[in-house]
């Protein structure tokens, strides 16, 4: 009888024990994601954040998404830095004027071309470019909200990145991408238009 009372004790405490932990971890991440084409028309650059914090698992997405983009040569020459701490988002909002809104983030992605990985030209800026869109939709679909900030091309800052970040010289920062709960104040932008449509020859 007192062994039994201790394995119903026992399988009760790993059963709650497993649901606790898998609702620590699962809570944040919506139950059902919205289809591709309504990720797309939905997604928005958001720059104003609810204070709550996003999980490492909600940034795991993220990055799982951004690792799944196409690479010339699938060389995949890319560098992730995930920032977190509010000091360094303080930091970091001060790059340029693009930026500010770092500050208010929960967190930030910056995408980094490894230079010493792949080809010798600037392919990797449309391989990052590519992993940044499938950030920015990976965000979306999870309820959250980003916005790219501009750091490649803008020699200042791409320094300034470096060094807060702690970059290794051939690792170029191509965007800080800053990342939050939306406070649902910004809406997506209908940006179709058929005379930027050339069919079949210009
Ligand atoms: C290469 C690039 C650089 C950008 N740099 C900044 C920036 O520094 N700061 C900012 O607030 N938004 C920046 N954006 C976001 C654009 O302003 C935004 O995508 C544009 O206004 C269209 O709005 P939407 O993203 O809501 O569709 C950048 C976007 C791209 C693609």
């Amino acid at each position: 009888m007192k062994t039994a009372k201790s394995i119903i004790l026992y399988v009760a405490l790993v059963l709650f024990g497993f649901t606790a932990v898998s609702e620590l971890l699962f809570a944040q991440i919506p139950s059902t994601i919205p289809d591709a084409l309504t990720v797309i028309h939905s997604r928005k650059s958001v720059r104003k954040y609810l204070d709550k914090p996003v999980s490492k698992e909600q940034l795991e997405i993220l990055l799982r998404a951004g690792m799944a983009a196409p690479t010339a040569g699938d060389k995949r020459p890319w560098e992730f830095v995930v920032i977190t701490d509010p000091a360094m988002l303080d930091t970091l909002s001060l790059a340029t004027r693009g930026t500010r809104m770092l500050s208010s983030a929960a967190a930030a992605i910056a995408v980094c071309g490894n230079t010493s990985i792949g080809f010798k030209s600037e392919v990797w800026v449309h391989d990052c470019s590519a992993a940044s869109e499938n950030i920015l939709l990976a965000v979306e679909a999870i309820g959250l909200g980003a916005v790219w900030t501009g750091i490649y091309l803008n020699v200042e800052p791409t320094k300034y990145v470096q060094r807060v970040l702690g970059l290794p010289e051939e690792v170029i920062p191509l965007n800080v991408i800053s990342i939050g709960y939306p406070t649902g104040a910004e809406k997506p932008k209908n940006k179709w238009d058929p005379t930027k449509i050339h069919w079949e020859k210009w």
